[in-house]
């Protein structure tokens, strides 16, 4: 199974249509997708470095709408992760389900999350392409580094701020695919 969380709140934007070329293209190669638009969330909370995971085997205490993204991605066989870039960092509510991986990390800040998830990373730009993929390697850092996970592709996509809905360049939706079929 694979769990896509898309943060942009654009249903037609451009970080969408790659996660869903991405997945669409994990499903023909036989993978389930689970997509998790985080605009949909009314409910949620940033870790508050309780520390309580470190106590109870890894849950997160919180129960709010991204408790069953954690759930999830704890099952997962692999992750799409799609944010765009706000004001030189990912997106706020990309940035706080990050952060609420925390509770994968044991007392000794060592992984308990099962290793060897595949991850792919989409990070989408108005115009600050060194800012996509600047993104896109921190967070690729957290997630190979502290939860061992296995790069399987990213896209750094600048839009030039165009209007959501316009088409993706052929190649890069070629990209997109053939990251989903490595994903599945
Ligand atoms: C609050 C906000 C801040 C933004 N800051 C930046 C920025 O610092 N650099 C940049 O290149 N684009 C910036 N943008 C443009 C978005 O990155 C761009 O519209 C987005 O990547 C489009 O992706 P989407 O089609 O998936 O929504 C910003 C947009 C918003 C709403």
């Amino acid at each position: 199974m694979i769990v896509s969380i898309i943060a942009s709140p654009r249903r037609d934007g451009f970080g969408t249509m790659l996660a869903h070329a991405i997945g669409e293209s994990a499903e023909a190669a036989g993978a389930e997708v689970r997509e998790y638009r985080l605009n949909d969330m009314r409910s949620y909370r940033q870790c508050q470095n309780c520390s309580a995971c470190k106590e109870n085997g890894g849950t997160c205490v919180l129960k709010d709408d991204i408790s069953p993204i954690i759930d999830d991605i704890r099952d997962a066989d692999g992750i799409v992760f799609s944010t765009s870039i706000n004001f030189n960092d990912m997106d706020g509510l990309f940035k706080m389900v990050l952060d609420r991986l925390y509770c994968f990390l044991d007392a000794n800040a060592t992984t308990i999350m099962p290793k060897g998830k595949k991850i792919a990373i989409v990070v989408t730009a108005g115009a600050d392409d060194a800012g996509a993929n600047r993104v896109a390697t921190d967070l690729e850092k957290v997630m190979t580094q502290h939860f061992f996970c296995e790069s399987v592709g990213r896209i750094a996509y600048c839009t030039w701020m165009m209007p959501a809905g316009m088409p993706i360049d052929d190649d890069v939706l070629g990209r997109a695919r053939e990251i989903g079929r490595m994903l599945a």
